[in-house]
């Protein structure tokens, strides 16, 4: 969950790795730091707290250097402070890394370390591998950070230098992403494409147990036997204004204004190679938070379109230990936007494990997920930076549709021309999304009177519940306000209790069918003293003082969730942002949950 940037080349290295940081901090803000080769020592500037206050400390030293690494943090192992942050140097200060992952027999390790006189500064487990590395320097930094990685258990991407060998910088990577860049001005290790955009779009990606060595001129990758490898480099199509804020107060509002374009980019992109699902007799969704949720909405299209025998949708920390009941007859879908959800790669990698096939739904390029499932479709979100997602959940919700359109006609539940509408319809999204972003002043106004709630409830019934959901995670993530979402019908079965005066509800209500349904839950509620907030583009709803309207455009029920979902985003943003909360990196949250 930790960001790392490493640089060697002719440029100044400071600023290179301060900018790569500032684009990782999404990964990690406890604290930061950079460890930079002077001339005959390493440089170390590191300190609890956000990447600015590091910078604002570099701002009045100058240093020369043209090689570095660099570390943005997310605690798992010791506290956030100066001591814990990263680089970690080994004891003789030989030694200089930056970790991303969880060594997890750093205990032992460092026990064997401290019997033969090692004396230890930190809390972390990284600074095991700094020790660990010294302790085994032999005049080779190649062959050392072999040896070492070979005594490591646990997850990691490194970055390592060598007082020793001035001109190498060493990455290597097991189960934790890392990336290598290449460019005419040196070359960099990243956890993320967004740190480099801006100097290459010419990237390695590294295997696990792959080792990259980088001198400012070359690039070469060797095996744990060190064997030359011969990688291919890949081109990074994303463009560098996509990874800036471009004049937004918060890259969310940023990307939340660009979901037309990436909703038009993903239904146009084709979905070239998917499973003959006729060859299935099961289909299970699995995937962690607002992908999990993009899962429970989808479920309700395949259920309706595919009318298949057994859908299921699971939250991957959970499927990864149930023993799920999956064979070479189940389709596993993976749903995640970085591809290097933990939970969701175990959860793939047991999938596999019982003979099922998988698909994964996927936003980051060479990811674990898109590399390790059997098949593997792309979202065309671009960058997401903020820790909240928007655009990459949006583009989720195309991609599940538009499979469960293509299945269905597989299936023949539903013919090709029905299909056709059905596409067509879904085309229509991002026209529709745009009209809703010309309301924004409406739900900026509205959201700035919502502040105060302790507790905002969500409910809507059929997918107007499972979009629910996702507006509550939204809204307790960023804004920090308690909320929860239930199916309409569930209310008289407890939750009502709760409703009190001073209670805000959402209610969402897109399904015709269904409206007089929600709509006495909406009259329980008012009668027990609550406000609501309606979303709906059904036309007999209408605005009374204790309740606020927004009306969508129409849209095809199934996928109105597209819809739906654009206002409780910006209504969880405006929330958020009349609070003064930091809405692209709220506390306690990482942008990719790389560990359990
Ligand atoms: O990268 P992934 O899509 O696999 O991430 C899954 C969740 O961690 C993610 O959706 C998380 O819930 C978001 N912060 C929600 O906005």
């Amino acid at each position: 969950m930790c960001g790392i940037i490493g640089y060697a080349g002719d440029e100044s290295a400071v600023p290179i790795i301060v900018d790569g940081l500032k684009k990782l901090e999404y990964r990690g803000y406890d604290s930061a730091g950079i460890a930079v080769f002077t001339k005959d020592s390493f440089k170390v500037v590191k300190q609890k707290g956000r990447l600015v206050g590091l910078e604002e400390r570099l701002e009045n030293t100058t240093i020369t250097s043209n090689m570095g690494i660099g570390h943005t943090r997310w605690a798992t192992h010791g506290e956030p402070s100066d001591v814990n942050s990263h680089p970690h140097l080994g004891s003789g200060s030989k030694i200089a890394v930056v970790h991303n992952g969880i060594i997890e027999n750093y205990k032992q390790l460092k026990a064997q370390l401290e019997r033969r006189g090692v004396k230890f500064v930190s809390q972390t487990d990284s600074e095991v591998v700094a020790q660990l590395a010294e302790y085994y320097y032999n005049g080779n930094l190649l062959d050392t950070v072999i040896k070492t990685a070979n005594a490591l258990e646990g997850s990691y991407a490194l970055g390592i230098m060598c007082l020793e060998e001035p001109d190498v910088l060493v990455a290597v990577k097991k189960d934790n992403p890392l990336i290598v860049g290449v460019s005419e001005k040196g070359n960099f290790i990243a956890s993320d494409v967004p740190a480099i955009l801006k100097h290459t779009n010419q990237v390695f990606y590294l295997e696990d147990k792959e080792i990259a060595v980088l001198t400012k001129r070359a690039v070469q990758f060797f095996n744990m036997d060190k064997e030359l490898l011969t990688k291919q480099i890949e081109t990074i199509t994303w463009s560098v204004d996509s990874a800036e804020k471009g004049g937004y107060p918060h890259f969310m509002l940023k990307e939340i204004v660009e979901q037309p374009k990436v909703l038009c980019d993903t239904i146009q992109s084709e979905i070239i190679k998917i499973p003959d699902i006729t060859s299935f007799n099961k289909i299970v969704i699995t995937a962690c938070g607002s992908a999990y949720n993009a899962g429970v909405v989808s479920k309700y299209v395949f259920e309706r379109l595919c009318r298949f025998p057994s859908i299921e949708v699971e939250l991957a920390s959970e499927f990864r230990y149930k023993d799920a009941c999956v064979d070479e007859k189940t389709l596993v879908i993976l749903v995640s936007q970085s591809g290097e959800t933990a939970d969701t790669i175990a959860a793939m990698r047991e999938a596999k494990t019982k003979g099922a096939i998988t698909l994964s739904i996927v936003n980051v390029v060479g990811s674990t997920l898109a590399k390790e499932a059997d098949y593997t479709v792309y979202t065309a979100a671009g960058p997401e930076i903020a820790v909240a997602t928007t655009k990459a959940f949006s583009t989720q919700l195309v991609v599940l549709y538009k499979l469960a359109v293509k299945f269905a006609v597989q299936l023949q539940k539903i013919s090709a021309d029905e299909g056709r509408k059905l596409s067509d319809e879904i085309a229509s999204i991002p026209d529709k999304v745009a009209e809703i972003l010309t309301k924004i002043d409406f739900i900026q106004k509205y959201a700035s009177t919502c502040i105060g709630y302790k507790s905002i409830f969500f409910i809507g019934r059929n997918i107007d519940y499972a979009i629910a959901l996702e507006g509550s995670l939204k809204l307790k993530e960023i804004s920090y306000i308690h909320s929860e979402a239930y199916a309409g019908g569930e209310l008289k079965h407890g939750t009502i209790s709760l409703v009190e005066e001073n209670t805000l509800v959402v209610a969402i209500s897109c399904c015709q069918r269904l409206y007089s349904k929600i709509f006495s839950n909406i009259e329980q509620v008012i009668s027990r003293g609550a406000k609501v907030f309606l979303v709906s583009n059904v036309e007999a709803a209408e605005e009374t003082d204790k309740l606020s309207l927004l009306k969508l455009p129409n849209i095809h029920e199934l996928f109105s969730p597209s819809l739906s979902v654009i206002v409780l985003q910006l209504f969880s943003y405006y929330v958020a942002a009349n609070k003064g909360l930091d809405i692209d990196k709220p506390r306690n949250l990482a942008k990719s949950v790389t560990v359990e």
